[in-house]
């Protein structure tokens, strides 16, 4: 079987690769020439683990092409993917299409048969319609039908989110039948090999399967903002988050993941998920004033954060030294989309701090987005050389090894802020640090 899949990012990358390990041929169409030759040359423009081997392995076993020819790759294709980006549309929070509807245009151009359009990128509710209106405006003749096949990988786990899907959602045009049965046909191949390992295909209607996406992210996000706000009671009333957090999710109705406390969520999609979700929801006038609170919550802790770093130091940074270990807004990322830490070390930089970063993969990508007198080093240890301060942004696994007497000899000052809960609290006490963390005493 035959697809293509147009957008060769996090997603389009990821999902495309997974389906040539599931045996279908996939094209995947990327219109940026340096991903696009990146991809050529066998290099994987993302940090996305175990995505090098498996991108390598079906390339060359002929089963995943990287091109910007949209007809070759859409010639004899059964379904077509869309994976392209939804940005935040300036000033009101909903889901900039534009991308979405010239690669509709660019499909429609190009199809000469029969063929599935699945959009996989988040999209309001209504898209798919639109997708389809767009489609018969440009191309009159073209038999062809939609679905919406929202994804639900994380990054840094992308390939097993994929792999081994909690379940796939497939929406079709259920006002017509014959057109969904048709359609669903196709995507039942598509997800063939799903079957065996039993992962739940849920067939719905386009409306609900592009809300389902949204009330998903928004979910989360809420779950983690929920946590962040006991994170604080707990702080005032001498309980401990770690423990309330265990003792909660052991209740299945709860369930223990996402219920770690941070420095609020970021990355390329709960941030403009939850907005665009106030968004539609606004302009369907139905209340949604759980996801605005959680939005509104989300930022204020990201503002707050700097304040608990500023406030450890005695309350002035200016001068001293902060020795940042994490940049990304999840480990096993290099992804820097809406990461805490950049309003977090404008606002110490704002405050006279110096800066003195590290990150295993995120440096690159952190460098346009933080203050330019920010140093990056080499390693953890490198980071905390002559700090006052060291605070832990993000929860590399290579971080919580890291050795309290090395971290001890090395810094000025002996205070740690971490913001991701790694450390045992009693042994960096019994270290000799002043440590702070979240949620726990
Ligand atoms: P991305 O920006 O990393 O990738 C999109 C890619 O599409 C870019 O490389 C861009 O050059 C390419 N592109 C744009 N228009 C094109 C066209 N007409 N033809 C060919 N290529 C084109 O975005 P992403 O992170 O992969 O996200 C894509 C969508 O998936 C978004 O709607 C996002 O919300 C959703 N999503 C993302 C994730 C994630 O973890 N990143 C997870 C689930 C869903
Ligand atoms: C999230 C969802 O988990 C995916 O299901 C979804 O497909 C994806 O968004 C998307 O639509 O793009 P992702 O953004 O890659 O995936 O990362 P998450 O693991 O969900 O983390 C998001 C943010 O929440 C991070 O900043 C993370 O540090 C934070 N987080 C997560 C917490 O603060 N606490 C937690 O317990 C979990």
């Amino acid at each position: 079987m035959r697809i293509a899949m147009i957008g060769g990012g996090y997603v389009g990358l990821v999902s495309g690769a997974c389906f040539a390990e599931f045996g279908l041929h996939v094209a995947v169409v990327e219109t940026n020439p340096d991903r696009l030759s990146a991809l050529r040359e066998g290099r994987i423009p993302i940090y996305e683990p175990g995505l090098d081997v498996l991108v390598e392995n079906n390339a060359r076993a002929g089963r995943l092409t990287f091109g910007d020819d949209i007809a070759q790759a859409v010639a004899g294709a059964e379904a077509v993917f869309i994976a392209v980006g939804t940005p935040p549309r300036n000033g009101d929070g909903a889901a900039d299409l534009q991308y979405v509807h010239a690669a509709a245009r660019q499909i429609a151009q190009a199809l000469t048969g029969y063929a599935v359009i699945v959009t996989k990128s988040t999209v309001p509710v209504g898209s798919s319609r639109r997708i389809a209106e767009i489609i018969r405006a440009t191309r009159p003749d073209l038999d062809f039908d939609v679905a919406s096949n929202p994804e639900f990988l994380r990054e840094g786990s992308a390939i097993d989110d994929c792999m081994r899907p909690d379940r796939v959602i497939i929406g079709l045009d259920q006002k017509q039948p014959e057109r969904a049965r048709r359609a669903e046909a196709v995507m039942q191949r598509v997800y063939e090999p799903l079957k065996k390992i039993d992962a739940p295909l849920v067939f719905t209607g386009l409306e609900t399967a592009e809300l389902t996406k949204y009330a998903s992210n928004s979910f989360l996000a809420m779950k983690i903002s929920f946590i962040n706000e006991m994170a604080d009671l707990c702080e005032k009333l001498g309980a401990n988050v770690q423990e309330l957090a265990c003792g909660m999710g052991m209740d299945e109705r709860i369930g223990s993941r996402f219920l770690n406390p941070g420095p609020g969520y970021g990355g390329s999609c709960f941030p403009k998920d939850t907005l665009a979700l106030s968004r539609i929801a606004q302009e369907a006038q139905s209340g949604c004033r759980l996801v605005e609170t959680t939005v509104q919550v989300n930022e204020a802790r990201k503002a707050a954060m700097a304040g608990r770093i500023i406030a450890a130091c005695g309350g002035s940074v200016n001068n001293k030294t902060v020795a940042v270990l994490g940049l990304t807004f999840k480990p096993e990322t290099d992804d820097m989309r809406e990461s805490a830490s950049i309003p977090i070390l404008h606002r110490l930089a704002e405050a006279g701090a110096r800066l003195q970063a590290y990150d295993p993969v995120g440096m690159d990508a952190a460098k346009p987005l933080l203050p330019p007198e920010t140093t990056y080093c080499e390693n953890a240890l490198d980071a905390a050389q002559g700090a006052d301060v060291l605070v832990v942004l993000t929860e590399w696994e290579q971080f919580r090894s890291i050795s309290p007497e090395a971290l001890a000899q090395r810094m000025q000052n002996k205070i740690i802020v971490d913001l991701r809960n790694i450390f045992d609290p009693a042994v960096m006490r019994a270290s000799g640090f002043s440590y702070l963390s979240v949620g726990r005493p």
